[in-house]
């Protein structure tokens, strides 16, 4: 193998920037010559496809977002974009890819790789930690830090005036934003799509608060909860506790910008240079992971269709410590 390709697909995360870098010096260092598609499949389509330097990549370690900047591309859930990507790749003369992304990217690339067998190897991007066969996917820690940081504000000012604060963090089909900000932050309930917590459950929950003498009260709330937004849920809930102050926080898109922390600048290092090696040594159709501390390959179609099953001890520790 003497070239291959780098890009960024779906929702960025940080340390995605670190990931790049890493792909590239890695290639570079090992001989090979490395290309940047911009703006992720849609780019492939369009042909943005650059050679990049060793400098390509100064100064983007510690910063978030994606240099290669990124997209959900509609054209290429067809066959047809699909074969203009595949043509623009051997124009190129590029033999395997570097996918850095969440589901959708993999789900893009395991079709891609089934159907024209260019050998791609997938670095888990994205800060939901959704992904099977990694312990732990890249922005993920930092998006845990950025909602820290706004649930301990809230607990604040929701301490000074004895208010309830429903707070919504990302996770469309994943808990563990919620689960591990909720733990750090101290929340009396953590609402996740792999459980179910019913209004009711919630209503309890706050009147126990109050008759344990607790002032206040912080609820955290992953986007893709059973029963709706932090916003429909807290509607619900005022209904039956009248006497009760409750406030409503989207943390939204701040949780997938800054600067990435060290753990996730040391993982996207290790990925990205793991993710070349991979396809050096002939890894094709797989995704790079850490599991227990150790690199692993874990074939794309399981990464995707396996569901990361949310840590118990996790949930278990969140009832027992809010009491
Ligand atoms: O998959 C990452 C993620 O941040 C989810 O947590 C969230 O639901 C989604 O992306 C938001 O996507 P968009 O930026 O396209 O609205």
């Amino acid at each position: 193998m003497k070239k291959i390709a780098v890009f960024t697909s779906g929702g960025d995360s940080p340390g995605m920037n670190a990931c790049i870098r890493s792909v590239v010096r890695s290639a570079i260092s090992l001989d090979l010559e490395v290309f940047g598609i911009k703006y992720g499949y849609d780019g492939m389509i369009r042909g943005e496809i650059k050679k990049m330097e060793s400098q390509s990549v100064s100064n983007i370690v510690q910063t978030g977002g994606t240099i290669l900047k990124s997209a959900r591309s509609e054209e290429f859930r067809t066959k047809e974009g699909r074969k203009k990507a595949y043509e623009n790749l051997k124009k190129h003369g590029i033999e395997g890819i570097v996918a850095i992304g969440g589901d959708g990217t993999f789900t893009g690339a395991n079709l891609f790789y089934d159907e024209f067998g260019i050998p791609v190897v997938g670095a888990p991007g994205t800060i939901d930690n959704d992904l099977y066969g990694s312990d732990y996917t890249i922005g993920f820690d930092t998006a845990v830090n950025t909602a820290l940081d706004a649930i301990d504000k809230i607990r604040d000012t929701a301490a000074s005036h004895d208010r309830v604060f429903f707070v919504e963090v990302m996770g469309r089909h994943s808990g563990y934003i919620a689960i591990q900000s909720g733990i750090g932050g101290g929340a009396e309930m953590v609402m996740v799509p792999e459980t179910s917590t019913t209004i009711d459950d919630v209503i309890s929950k706050l009147r126990e608060g109050r008759d344990n003498k607790k002032g206040s009260s912080i609820i955290v709330v992953a986007e893709g909860d059973a029963q709706g937004s932090a916003h429909e849920i807290a509607a619900r809930v005022k209904i039956h506790t009248p006497n009760m102050d409750i406030k409503v926080t989207n943390l939204g898109h701040i949780q997938r910008g800054g600067a990435p922390t060290a753990f996730d600048r040391i993982l996207a290092s290790r990925l990205g240079l793991a993710a070349v090696e991979g396809l050096i040594n002939g890894q094709k159709g797989v995704m790079v992971g850490v599991i227990d501390n150790k690199i692993t390959y874990t074939n794309l179609k399981l990464s995707i269709s396996k569901s990361k099953p949310l840590n118990q001890e996790l949930v278990r520790l969140t009832k027992i410590l809010s009491i």
